[in-house]
């Protein structure tokens, strides 16, 4: 299984010609690489999937930051996940942390988001993870257990294997601190074992499993290689394509010295 090395551009890249800039350059970057073990997405706002899409980079695969669980109609302001399968779209990222803060999602919305992202032939990203005022009272993995339990509940057997889980806690996004290695273990056992649980085995050992939250080339050897994770969910670096490169070079070349 490649690593994954996904970049969540949130709210960013402003106007045209800022995206230009930022995918001419990105191309300079990846132009020397030839990572076999790792695999970049790309999440860009909405209105720059198109643009996206036609700049048609084999190294970088495109998915969205967020998603309607309903294909069409009368939903002023939402976005279909048949649109986005339209407009090439392999991943959607689910119950970022910041939607479930700023538009109240709730595991039950995540849910209904899940199921329809599957039907439509989408890999969800679903994004997991404890607050600060949750990891100091010592409830991070009874929240992340619910988090994944609710959100996955009622997905078939069959579907799993699309499935990838990023855990983020929280109080790591944006910032400069990151859990430890041992932390992030913890929570990717945790929600291994949920898997198992929900999917049986063979279908839960090939899911996954993504760190995020201030991801850098500095921590990255912490809380992706150390930790045993399947790759990483990036938000600041993925703005500066020669650290998202190299991020994602770090994480292939740890694969190749194995
Ligand atoms: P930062 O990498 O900026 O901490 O953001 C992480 C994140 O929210 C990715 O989804």
């Amino acid at each position: 299984m490649k690593k994954l090395i996904v970049g969540n551009l949130k709210m960013n890249l402003l106007s045209p010609e800022e995206r230009e800039r930022y995918l001419s350059w990105l191309k300079k970057e990846l132009a020397g690489r030839k990572d076999k073990h790792s695999e970049i997405v790309l999440c860009p706002p909405f209105v720059h999937l198109e643009a996206f899409k036609k700049w048609n980079n084999r190294k970088v695969r495109l998915g969205a930051q967020d998603m309607f669980p309903e294909s069409k109609g009368s939903y002023t302001g939402e976005i279909s996940p048949v649109m986005l399968k339209n407009l090439s779209c392999e991943y959607v990222i689910i119950g970022h942390s910041e939607r479930r803060r700023y538009f109240g999602e709730s595991n039950g919305a995540i849910n209904l988001k899940i199921a329809s992202a599957l039907k439509n032939g989408l890999k969800p990203i679903l994004c997991v993870g404890e607050t600060r005022e949750e990891k100091e009272s010592e409830q991070t993995l009874s929240v992340i257990s619910n988090q994944v339990k609710e959100a996955l509940l009622g997905v078939s057997r069959a579907k799993a294997e699309q499935i990838v889980v990023a855990y983020e806690p929280v109080w790591a996004i944006g910032g400069d601190k990151v859990p430890t290695a041992n932390e992030i273990m913890e929570a990717k056992l945790l929600i291994r074992k949920i898997l198992v649980d929900l999917f049986g085995k063979k279908y839960a050992e090939s899911t996954p499993i993504l760190y995020g939250g201030s991801v850098n080339t500095k921590t990255v050897g912490g809380v992706c290689i150390d930790s045993g994770m399947d790759g990483v969910l990036i938000g600041r670096e993925s703005l500066q394509p020669h650290e998202l490169v190299k991020i994602s070079g770090i994480i292939n070349d740890s694969c190749v010295l194995k």
